[in-house]
């Protein structure tokens, strides 16, 4: 392109009425040259269309022929040939929905069949492996299913640089379309209806207490208090912060603690256990679906491992007897095992979901974990074995994985909250309390 670029200057200088040389043999020849260079022009500005053509074409469409090409060579040469079935022929491979930026690709999809694949061993760090390259390098698959039979995979590609986290100027922005829902990021959306509770690791200052402040805001925004159900039915919201710095404006708010006061915290969970049982016993009573009755509950709990070890400072043996953190987490366990069917949820951070703070069959209970700023122990905690090839990566304030049982963890980044949020979340709490300004202007 650029010879073609060149010559046709070039030609085009010559071609000048005025050009003239201080040699008369040469411009006597100079029509003669001229008639030649008109034709190289033609040839060399048709040369330069197609190379503009083909560069575009190119363009469009690399992440389509080259990654193909890249997979293929991939599958043939040692790196993934033990994925290969010897003897069989390539799979054919069906490139969709790319997404991409002016020099990167965003996102894209990858149908293969299996046919010719050793299925036991296809799985997303082969597929990793396939698609990493020079090209090609910050591409990690972040979702793979494969039909009932086995003989196709649908793989979803992304570009782990690309930025999909929500950038928010008020709690607006960070409305969800439905009800029930969660915004994660731009592509990512949390979905309780599916994947009840959700389950928050991270260490200090990963962005653990701004995503619950987001959770709060998102639910209140979309829930209001049922008018013709017995009160201690109605939707409640309930938030327990011990560390007591972040809530610490809304402590007069009902079914609010704020501060390490493990009494105080065991009460406010075991009124929420009421609550639940009592929608359970009505719902049993008229054998009714909670979404046609009741709008949803949410318990909030942050720093979970903080309230466990607050236990021990209860010096009075009475008191002990009733609040502990074995009868603590025993209520946890029945709360959460079955709050989903009556409409109540439950959302915990905890700096690390480690089993000696929190109790494996409690963290089981939890369909939606965020790791955030995670580890590779942090990792295995949350998701097992299905997310550890996500270990490698370095991550940034607000970034994590994210993963239901519905899709694989892949790596998120948290909405940023932009704006001072205390007041417009307290102005959110009133509605839902239907309370006037008042409790704003009495602080
Ligand atoms: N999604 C995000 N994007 C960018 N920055 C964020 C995000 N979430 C949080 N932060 C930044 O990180 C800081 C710490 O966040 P946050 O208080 O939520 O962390 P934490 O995990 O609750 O920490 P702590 O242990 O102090 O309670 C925030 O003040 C904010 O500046
Ligand atoms: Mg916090």
């Amino acid at each position: 392109m650029l010879i073609a670029f060149l010559l046709t200057k070039g030609i085009a200088y010559i071609n000048q009425p005025t050009v003239q040389t201080h040699y008369p043999l040469v411009n006597q020849l100079l029509p003669i040259i001229k008639k030649i260079t008109s034709i190289l022009q033609l040839t060399s500005e048709a040369c330069l269309l197609v190379s503009g053509l083909l560069i575009l074409v190119f363009w469009l469409v690399p992440s389509r022929l080259s990654l193909k090409q890249k997979i293929n060579s991939r599958l043939l040469d040692g790196n993934a040939s033990s994925i290969m079935r010897s003897g069989m022929k390539l799979p054919t491979i069906k490139i969709s929905h790319v997404k991409r930026s002016l020099l990167s690709i965003k996102s894209l999809q990858i149908d293969m069949s299996l046919t010719s694949l050793d299925v036991e061993r296809f799985d997303r760090m082969a597929i990793g492996r396939l698609i990493t390259g020079l090209w090609f390098r910050n591409l990690s698959v972040v979702d793979m299913t494969t039909s009932v039979d086995q003989t196709t995979a649908t793989i979803k590609i992304e570009n782990a640089h690309t930025d999909w986290q929500i950038k928010a100027s008020s709690f607006a922005d960070l409305q969800p379309k439905k009800r029930g829902t969660f915004l994660i990021d731009k592509r990512t959306t949390a979905d309780w209806l599916v994947a009840p509770h959700m389950l928050i690791s991270g260490k200090t200052r990963s962005g653990k207490t701004m995503f619950l402040v987001h959770l709060l805001a998102s639910h209140l925004h979309v829930t209001r208090k049922e008018q013709d159900v017995p009160d201690e039915m109605k939707s409640v919201v309930s938030m327990i912060d011990p560390k007591g710095q972040d809530f610490a404006r809304f402590r007069q708010l009902p079914n609010m603690v704020v501060g390490l006061d493990p009494i105080a915290i065991f009460e406010q969970v075991e009124a929420f256990e009421k609550h639940m049982t009592a929608r359970m016993e009505y719902l049993g009573d008229t054998g009714q679906r909670w979404q046609d009755v009741f709008e949803s509950s949410i318990l909030v709990l942050d720093e979970y491992a903080s309230i466990g070890v607050s236990f021990g400072t209860i010096t009075d043996k009475e008191l002990s007897k009733r609040y502990n953190a074995k009868e603590f987490n025993a209520m946890m366990l029945r709360l959460i095992s079955r709050a989903a069917s009556s409409g109540c949820f439950i959302v915990v951070s905890i700096v690390q979901a480690d089993s000696t703070l929190l109790p494996t069959n409690v963290r089981a209970q939890f369909l939606n974990r965020l790791a955030m700023r995670p580890d590779a122990e942090s990792i295995t905690f949350m998701f097992d074995n299905d997310a550890k090839e996500l270990a490698t990566q370095q991550f940034t304030v607000g970034q994590g994985i994210y993963g239901d049982v519905l899709t694989r963890p892949k790596v998120i980044k948290t909405p940023y909250l932009d704006f001072e949020w205390q007041s417009p979340l307290l102005a959110l709490f009133n509605d839902f309390l239907q309370v006037s300004d008042q409790m704003e202007h009495t602080e």
